[in-house]
């Protein structure tokens, strides 16, 4: 471990910060550069000790307590910081977190705290969707860091294409055709993210450290329409792609389809503002992805790799 910077990735076991320290462990750029501390509120359940056993420096910390934090970064010089909205779906509790988060990481003397953010979605919309209180708090938690004027870059990850295969994208009625149900135009753009390639963005933005504090960093690897979604889809499963088919589902269906499913109002009115986001304003506000990918070395997962590979779609091929 000697002479080499830590990074300490929070939401280590969870699908951002796995994917950050697969690619830290084994990237020949950090590797020898880095050494890799992940944070779990649990060291002694599997996906830690598997973690542990290939090399990460496995701690114990909880996003809620800040004393913990601290000790967690304690000799860090780069730290990832993630809340995970949906464990409460409690927009104060993601921002008093993500203040906790970046109060330790001025405490601890970070060099370069990288915070999962996300845009504004009420400002963005001025007032017109003001329920996507996931993306506002993360924002909110941004102008925070922002601040405390600690040296930060705002990474900002994109739609993850797991939320598809299976989940947005399955057999529907009325013939079980495969369906890409979205209360969105077939026209609108996507900004397609892989989690797992969520450590080819962080290098990127700490080997270029200088250049990207107090910068945004979109995490996306191309904008893909609703309906070039589901073209893919026809061109790699030719035999279910016959019947397969975008359905853009009307507002009263989708909401009606959520509380069947038990969600509350408040959610329920979160998604559907998430999804016309989509549609209205553009997940990133329509900003280009090409700032960010200039400084990508390595090549990122298409929708079509990723849907060739998915497991909701392997016995079609
Ligand atoms: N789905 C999308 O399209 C999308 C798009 C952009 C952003 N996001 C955002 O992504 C975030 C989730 O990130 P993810 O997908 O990487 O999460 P994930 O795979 O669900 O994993 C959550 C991680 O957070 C850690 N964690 C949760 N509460 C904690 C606490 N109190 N103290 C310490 N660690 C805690 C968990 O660690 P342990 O359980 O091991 O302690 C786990 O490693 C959400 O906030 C969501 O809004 C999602």
């Amino acid at each position: 471990m000697s002479g080499k910077k830590v990074i300490t990735v929070f939401g280590a076991t969870g699908a951002q910060g796995g994917g950050i320290i697969s690619t830290f462990l084994s990237d020949p750029k950090l590797k020898n550069q880095w050494a890799v501390r992940g944070v779990t509120r649990d060291v002694s359940k599997d996906s830690s000790k598997k973690l542990a056993e290939q090399g990460v420096e496995v701690v114990a910390a909880d996003i809620n307590d800040k004393t913990s934090l601290v000790k967690a970064l304690a000799g860090s010089y780069a730290a990832y910081g993630v809340t995970n909205y949906w464990e409460k779906a409690d927009m104060k509790l993601e921002i008093q977190q993500g203040k906790n988060l970046a109060d330790a990481a001025k405490e601890a003397g970070v060099q370069h705290y990288i915070w999962s953010s996300l845009y504004n979605v009420n400002k963005l919309s001025k007032g017109k969707l003001p329920h996507v209180y996931h993306f506002d708090s993360k924002a909110e938690v941004e102008d925070y860091v922002r601040e405390l004027g600690i040296p930060a870059t705002f990474f900002l990850p994109g739609f993850y294409m797991s939320n598809i295969p299976g989940g947005m994208f399955k057999p529907s009625p009325p013939d079980d055709a495969w369906t890409f149900g979205l209360p969105v135009a077939a026209s609108s753009p996507i900004p397609m993210y892989d989690p797992r390639d969520t450590g080819k963005y962080i290098k990127a933005i700490v080997l270029n450290r200088e250049a990207l504090l107090g910068k945004h960093f979109l995490g996306a690897t191309a904008y893909v329409t609703a309906q070039e979604i589901v073209d893919t889809f026809k061109t790699l499963f030719p035999e279910a792609g016959k019947t397969a088919r975008f359905f853009q589902v009307p507002e009263e269906m989708f909401r009606g389809f959520m509380k069947s499913q038990g969600s509350p109002d408040y959610i329920v009115d979160e998604f559907y503002e998430n999804m016309r986001l989509l549609e209205e304003f553009g997940y990133y506000g329509g900003e280009p992805l090409d700032e960010s990918h200039k400084y990508v070395e390595d090549p990122l997962t298409t929708w079509e790799e990723y849907a060739a590979g998915a497991e909701p779609f392997a016995k079609l091929g």
